[in-house]
C-alpha cells in the first residue's frame, strides 16, 4: 500500500485483508461463501460435535482427542465458579441495564482475579489457561445476572451437565430435554467464531497494542452489541414480534423497506448468497417447535424470509434463527445477544492469541477531509 492514505480507501475497511489466520475460512470452496473452522466444515461440525470440542479446535488447533476432551472438559467445569465479589456487583447494578453492559463489566472484573493475570501479554500458555477460564466464566455470569435481576436465587453450576445443558439449567432451574440441549449446543456451535467480524477485530486490535486478552474481550463484548452486530438476534426477535402473523409479512417488509428500515437478522457483509448457519439453525428451529408443539413462530418467520429475499434479495442470517429458536427454549430477549458473546468467546480468544503469536501494531490511516491548515487566531478575534 502507498504511503498516501489519499490513495486506496475503502469505507467500511470492506474487502480490506488486514491480517492473516488459521482460525476460519469464511471463503467457501469457490470463493462464494462459506463457513470453516480450521479446515473442518460448519455442516459437519454443527451436526457432530460438541461446543466443547469446537472450542478446544479453535484453543488448541485441532479436535480434541478423547482424554484431551475429557481433561478440557474438566478444566472448564473447575472454573465455572465466579468471584464473590463480581456476585455482589450484580446486586448492586440497576436491574434495568443491559445485560450485555453488565457482560462487559464482569469480563473486566473476571481479569483482576485471573489467577495468571500478572503473566505477560505474550505468553502463550497463560493466554489459553485464561480463555478457557473466560469460556466457562461468562456462562454463569451470563446466568447468575439473570438470576439476581429476576429476583431469583442463584443455581450453582453443576459438574454433571455439559457446557450447554449447565447454563440453560443455571438460567431456569431446569434441565433440558436431549432435543433442547443439542439444539442450544448447535447454536452456540454456529455462534463461536467468523474470522474478522467487527468484535473480533476491535479483539485483535486491542491485542496489537500488546494489551491484555482481558482487554481484548472486553473490547470484543462492547463491539458486538451493536444491532448491526451480535445485536441483531435481539432485534430480530422483535421483527416477528411486530409482523405478528403469516398475512402480515408481505406488506409489513414492503412498508419497512419503502421506510429504508433494516430488515434484522437479514443481509451480511461477506455472505451475499446466504449465511450457511442460517440454514443449519433453520432445521433446529423446526425441530424445536415441534417438541414444544407450537409452530406459530415458523409460520410467521417463513413469508417474512420468503418476503426480504424476493423484495430485497437479502437472505437470512445466523441472527434470525437463532432468535426465535431462544424464544422457544424460553430464554429472554435480552439474554440473545449475552449467549452469542459467552459462544463467541472462544473464536476471540483464539484470535487474540494468534494476534499476540504474530504480532504487529493495527494502526490504518484516515483520509482527511477536513479543514485545510490555517492560523490560530487570538482569542479576542474568533
Ligand atoms: C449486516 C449488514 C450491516 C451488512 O451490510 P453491508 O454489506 O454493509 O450492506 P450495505 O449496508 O452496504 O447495504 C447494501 C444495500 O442493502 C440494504 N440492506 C442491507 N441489509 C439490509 C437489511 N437487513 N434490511 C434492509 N436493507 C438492507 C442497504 O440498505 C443497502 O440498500 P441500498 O443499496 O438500496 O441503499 C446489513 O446487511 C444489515 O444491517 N443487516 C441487518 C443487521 C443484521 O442482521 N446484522 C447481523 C449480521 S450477521
Amino acid at each position: 500500500m502507498s504511503g498516501s492514505a489519499v490513495d486506496e480507501y475503502y469505507p467500511g475497511l470492506e474487502g480490506v485483508i488486514a491480517n492473516e489466520t488459521a482460525i476460519a475460512n469464511i471463503e467457501g470452496k469457490d470463493g462464494s461463501g462459506g463457513l470453516e473452522y480450521r479446515g473442518y466444515r460448519i455442516e459437519d461440525l454443527a451436526d457432530s460435535v460438541s461446543y466443547e470440542e469446537t472450542a478446544f479446535l479453535l484453543l488448541h488447533g485441532d479436535l480434541p482427542t478423547a482424554s484431551q476432551l475429557k481433561d478440557f472438559d474438566q478444566r472448564l467445569k473447575a472454573s465455572r465458579a465466579i468471584p464473590e465479589a463480581l456476585v455482589g456487583l450484580y446486586k448492586q447494578i440497576p436491574a434495568s441495564i443491559h445485560p450485555m453492559d453488565v457482560l462487559r463489566t464482569s469480563v473486566s472484573v473476571l481479569a483482576h482475579y485471573d489467577p495468571d493475570v500478572s503473566a505477560p501479554p505474550s505468553d502463550h500458555a497463560a493466554n489459553v489457561r485464561k480463555a478457557e477460564r473466560l469460556i466457562a466464566q461468562m456462562a454463569t455470569a451470563v446466568a447468575y445476572r439473570e438470576r439476581v435481576v429476576k429476583g431469583l436465587p442463584l443455581i450453582a453450576p453443576d459438574a454433571k451437565l455439559d457446557h450447554a445443558a449447565n447454563f440453560l439449567h443455571m438460567v431456569s432451574g431446569k434441565v433440558p430435554s436431549a432435543v433442547v440441549r443439542q439444539a442450544f449446543d448447535v447454536s452456540l456451535v454456529l455462534y463461536t467464531e467468523h474470522e474478522l467480524n467487527a468484535s473480533t477485530f476491535s479483539a485483535r486490535v486491542t491485542a496489537s497494542t500488546l494489551s491484555d486478552l482481558h482487554s481484548a474481550i472486553v473490547a470484543a463484548v462492547g463491539t458486538l452489541k451493536g444491532p448491526l452486530h451480535g445485536g441483531a438476534n435481539e432485534e430480530a426477535w422483535k421483527v416477528l414480534e411486530r409482523v405478528g402473523a403469516p398475512e402480515n409479512a408481505e406488506r409489513w417488509i414492503e412498508d419497512a423497506l419503502a421506510r429504508k428500515e433494516r430488515i434484522m437478522g437479514f443481509g451480511h457483509r461477506v455472505y451475499k448468497k446466504g449465511d450457511p448457519r442460517a440454514a443449519i439453525l433453520k432445521r433446529y428451529c423446526a425441530s424445536i417447535a415441534r417438541e414444544i408443539g407450537d409452530d406459530r413462530w415458523e409460520r410467521i418467520a417463513e413469508p417474512i424470509e420468503r418476503a426480504v429475499t424476493t423484495q430485497k434479495l437479502l437472505p437470512p442470517n445466523v441472527d434470525w434463527p437463532s432468535a426465535r429458536l431462544y424464544h422457544y427454549m424460553g430464554l429472554g430477549i435480552e439474554l440473545y445477544t449475552p449467549i452469542f458473546a459467552m459462544a463467541r468467546v472462544a473464536g476471540w480468544a483464539a484470535h487474540v492469541i494468534e494476534q499476540l503469536d504474530h504480532n504487529r501494531l493495527m494502526r490504518p490511516r484516515a483520509r482527511y477531509i477536513g479543514p485545510p491548515a490555517r492560523e490560530i487566531k487570538p482569542l479576542q478575534e474568533r
